[in-house]
């Protein structure tokens, strides 16, 4: 076991665990953070995808030992009252089936939308194209990406 200091939505948070612990494992049993969803656990499904930094990474292949000094949020972390426009837009247009994927969904979104404020249908379908959806909401997930970026 080894201490690690995270800065996770801001704050300072310490975890004793071993230095190959996944990042998500971090999150959801250590922090009980649990927002952020285990799907695959194989870097193949996008449910667990936080911020690096700003980047949208998969957190279940990413040891906690290479994330120190470096800005990570979750969906926790998105907003502190669900105001965030992604998340407004996802209610308006209703997008969740099951639920399951959408953190993921929503994190891959929010860095999209950093990068791009006004993604075409294109950029949107590449910067998602790694989270899966079994319920198949990919067209309301689209249709709220552009419902975002207008009323940011
Ligand atoms: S759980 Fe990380 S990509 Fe599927
Ligand atoms: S809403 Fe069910 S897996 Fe995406």
């Amino acid at each position: 076991m080894t201490a690690f200091s995270l800065t996770i939505n801001g704050a300072k948070r310490t975890v004793d665990v071993a230095p190959d612990t996944p990042l998500l494992w971090v999150l959801r049993d250590s922090l009980d953070m649990t927002g952020t969803k285990f799907g695959c656990g194989m870097a193949q499904c996008g449910a667990c995808t936080v911020h690096l930094d700003g980047v949208a990474t998969r957190s279940c292949v990413l040891p906690v030992s290479v994330v120190m000094g470096k800005k990570i949020t979750t969906i926790e972390g998105l907003s502190a009252d669900r105001s965030h426009a992604l998340q407004k837009a996802w209610i308006a247009e209703d997008v969740p089936q099951c639920g399951y994927c959408q953190s993921g969904q929503l994190m891959s979104a929010a860095a999209l939308l950093a990068k791009s404020p006004h993604p075409t249908d294109g950029e949107i379908d590449s910067a998602m194209a790694g989270n899966i959806c079994r319920c198949g909401t990919y067209q309301r997930i689209r249709k709220a990406i552009h419902r975002a970026a207008q009323e940011g």
